[in-house]
């Protein structure tokens, strides 16, 4: 029933509604194409024709995005929000980028000020480029994660994120201790963890720069509050896989050191995950935990070309994402470019009902979060990012040509940026416009 403070709107497009996994059927049978949807009080209501949504709602008003494609907002599901400053810092591999860049950047954060600034400026990126949930890594200091919090909840955005642990091979004013990353993360999953839309993720930066007792705190604390996600990294570098097996010489892997600490799980994120042996790979699948495959930063750091039609043919939970800074990009239309072309260096073409499930309904599963987003369907949250298909004159040029709507789309996903961005929607409202503070 309609009440006088309910809030209505029908947007049309090219509404993609995901009815199938296009990895487990053909596709482009996998969509079910709408030409419209209806918004209410934040959530999707209805997807169908304009007329019949017309009838359904007579009193909302409708916003034409005719010949768009609407699509469930982006979902970014491994970046370093503290990173935003040093994107595209020029080269390093991984450790030494580490080194030079990616520690000093983060020791500002001992600044709430300079914590706020950042946060606020990585957020406004990411939503102009249509992303509507992140999950991010901060840094060692919690008030980084304070800052990161409180600028999504402004915002409205679904955020994961929690506090970098890291107690060695590390500045020293970067690092904490076994017990106060503990105390640290157990403080801020009581202060944030459920609070609207925000949850919190318990992370170990990756293993060298964790002792065996902080690792050990750490899955402790997983074990005392299991609907956390964690977050971490696996087998980006040949270089640190070696450094791995040096530090932890009784370890069988670089996955076996968080399988013995307790930190794997159903509920983990591993990004990037290049590198696996078959038995780590194996061992991934049967946990059901997450492979986060961030393309623009395996090859902006030279990381290696992830297998991803090897990984989805082992059955691996796959989400994707930016890593931004370490990823050259914020845009995910720019990390499924990446996405197919790497796959086409490993033998596995992208269709590119694959590559939006990816930024879409693929990462929400992988942060177990597709029973709110993802997907248009009724009763999902309306985060929705409308694409213009033609929003460049190159773009244009292509999509003139174009025979069928998946044609239509690719030069989007191939070419585009931020101008392909026509409207992006969190929670119904136009980002921009966060809910009413009390
Ligand atoms: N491994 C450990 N820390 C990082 C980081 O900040 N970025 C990337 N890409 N890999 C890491
Ligand atoms: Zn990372």
């Amino acid at each position: 029933m309609t009440t006088a403070t309910t809030q209505q709107e029908i947007l049309t497009g090219h509404v993609l509604s995901f009815a199938e996994d296009p990895f487990g059927t053909a596709p482009d049978t996998s969509v079910t194409w709408h030409e419209a949807l209806v918004i209410r009080d934040g959530m999707i209501a209805a997807t169908g024709d304009l007329d019949t949504l017309r009838r359904m709602a007579p009193t909302a008003p409708v916003t034409r995005h005719d010949g768009c494609l609407i699509c469930p907002g982006f979902i970014d599901a491994h970046v370093h929000y503290p990173q935003t400053a040093i994107i595209a810092s020029w080269g390093a591999r991984l450790i030494d980028w580490l080194d030079r860049y990616t520690f000093p950047e983060e020791m500002r954060f001992a600044d709430p000020a300079h914590a706020t600034a950042i946060a606020a400026r990585y957020l406004d990126l990411t939503l102009a480029h249509g992303t509507t949930t992140v999950c991010s890594f901060c840094t060692s200091h919690p008030a980084s994660v304070d800052a990161f919090f409180t600028a999504a909840q402004a915002r409205g955005v679904r955020a994961a994120a929690g506090k970098t642990c890291m107690d060695r091979n590390a500045p020293p004013a970067l690092c904490d201790t076994a017990q106060s990353a503990h105390d640290d993360s157990a403080a801020l999953i009581a202060r944030w963890h459920g609070v609207d839309r925000l949850s919190y993720v318990i992370t170990p930066r990756f293993a060298p720069t964790s002792s065996a007792d902080q690792l050990a705190a750490l899955g402790a604390l997983w074990a005392n509050h299991p609907t956390c996600l964690m977050q971490t990294h696996l087998s980006e570098q040949p270089e640190e896989i070696a450094w791995v097996a040096e530090l932890f010489p009784k370890a069988r892997d670089y996955l076996d050191v968080y399988d013995t600490f307790g930190l794997l799980g159903a509920r983990g994120l591993y990004g990037h995950a290049i590198h696996l042996t078959p038995r780590e790979a194996a061992r991934l699948a049967e946990t059901g935990a997450a492979l986060i495959h961030c393309p623009t930063s395996n090859s902006f750091i030279g990381s290696g070309l992830f297998d991803i039609g090897r990984r989805l043919g082992e059955g691996q939970r796959i989400g994707l994402a930016t890593d931004t800074g370490g990823g050259s990009s914020f845009s995910m239309l720019r990390t499924m470019a990446a996405a197919y072309e790497i796959g086409q260096l490993t033998g596995t073409v992208l269709h590119p009902a694959q590559l939006l499930w990816l930024a879409t309904a693929g990462s929400a599963r992988a942060l177990h979060m597709d029973d709110r987003i993802g997907t248009i369907a009724p009763g999902m949250e309306a985060d929705l990012v409308v694409l213009d298909l033609a929003s460049t004159p190159a773009i244009a040029g292509r999509h003139v040509r174009a025979d069928d709507i998946w044609e239509a789309v690719f030069p989007t996903i191939m070419m585009g940026d931020d101008r392909a961005i026509r409207d992006v929607r969190v929670m119904g409202r136009p980002a921009g416009h966060p809910p009413d503070t009390p």
